[in-house]
């Protein structure tokens, strides 16, 4: 039975080009998260984030990116439920092929890395949406010429009664922001609630960012959220070693004189990327960072 008009090959098919394409972005997103671990006060990572987030060709990336997974979780869904379907009372022999025992793993460790998706997405992502409040960093230089700004306007008696008092709750906030709430160069105002961002920079500056670098280091002192985030990177670990030997079965490259090499490389993906993703909060959890 077909869920959707489109023959299961070329569902496949799809599926494995979208596969090899989180493949591709994992890497990358692993290295920008290891930059939390430099001992820079979080300068490295808020250059990769502010660049992340301003880059207009990483903006288009970004929209392909999370279309690739919504639309790689969906196939994902439908080419289980249809397996499911067309073959409902089971083998009478158990199919014990490499290959089938794997993608049995793979609805199981895809819906646990969807639960975390939407963890992950919750506590980071939609704070750059502006879906859920979190941490803000500003540029000091920014939030001073706003301020001077204004100050100029009150000069010239541009400024209402309220505009002023406000102008003054906001130099006694700036005056105020000190030890955690800057950054080690003095360049950035960080860690700001959404209040404290309101209070220093007036209520119509849009020039923020979120500030990843404490929001992740806030996360990861958590010990539950750690162990969720330890577990999504096991089923992580599975989901990819059977992704990759899938990706290369899908298109035909699986043959057999480099089945081995294939094999190899699966491995040590499905082993790196998860290390290199669980470093991250177990760092920040086991040392005083
Ligand atoms: C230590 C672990 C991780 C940390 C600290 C982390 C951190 C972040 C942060 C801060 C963002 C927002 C970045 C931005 O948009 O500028 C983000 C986005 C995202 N993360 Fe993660 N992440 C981790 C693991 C993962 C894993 C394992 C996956 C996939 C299975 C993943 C998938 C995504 C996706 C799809 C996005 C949205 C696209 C993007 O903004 O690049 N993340 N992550």
């Amino acid at each position: 039975m077909k869920l959707i008009k489109l023959a299961s090959i070329s569902k496949k098919l799809c599926m494995g080009a979208l596969g090899a394409f989180l493949l591709i972005f994992l890497p990358f997103h692993m290295g920008m998260n290891l930059c939390i671990l430099r001992d820079d006060g979080g300068e490295w990572y808020r250059n990769v984030c502010h660049f992340m987030g301003t880059n207009y060709i990483v903006k288009v990336f970004e929209v392909v990116l999370l279309a690739c997974v919504l639309f790689h979780i969906v196939l994902g869904i439908i080419l289980a439920i249809e397996n499911k379907m067309s073959r409902p009372v089971g083998y009478a022999v158990a199919n014990k092929s490499k290959t089938h025992q794997g993608s049995k793993f793979m609805i199981w460790t895809g819906g646990i890395l969807l639960v975390f998706l939407v963890i992950h997405f919750v506590d980071f992502y939609f704070a750059k949406t502006g879906l859920v409040t979190g941490k803000y960093v500003v540029k000091t230089e920014k939030v001073e010429k706003a301020f001077q700004e204004k100050a100029m306007k009150m000069q010239q008696g541009q400024l209402k009664e309220a505009d002023l008092k406000e102008l003054q709750a906001q130099y006694m906030a700036i005056q105020s922001l000190s030890g955690e709430k800057v950054a080690k160069n003095g360049k950035y105002f960080i860690n700001l609630t959404k209040e404290e961002l309101q209070q220093t920079c007036g209520k119509d500056f849009k020039d923020y960012e979120p500030d990843f670098y404490n929001m992740a280091k806030e996360k990861f002192h958590n010990n539950l959220f750690v162990v969720i985030y330890l577990l999504a990177f096991i089923a992580l670990g599975i989901h990819l070693y059977h992704g990759v030997g899938s990706v290369f079965q899908t298109y035909g490259l699986n043959i057999e004189k480099y089945a081995k090499t294939i094999d190899i490389l699966a491995v040590i993906y499905a082993i790196v990327i998860p290390l290199g993703f669980a470093i991250v909060p177990l760092k920040v959890l086991l040392t005083a960072m």
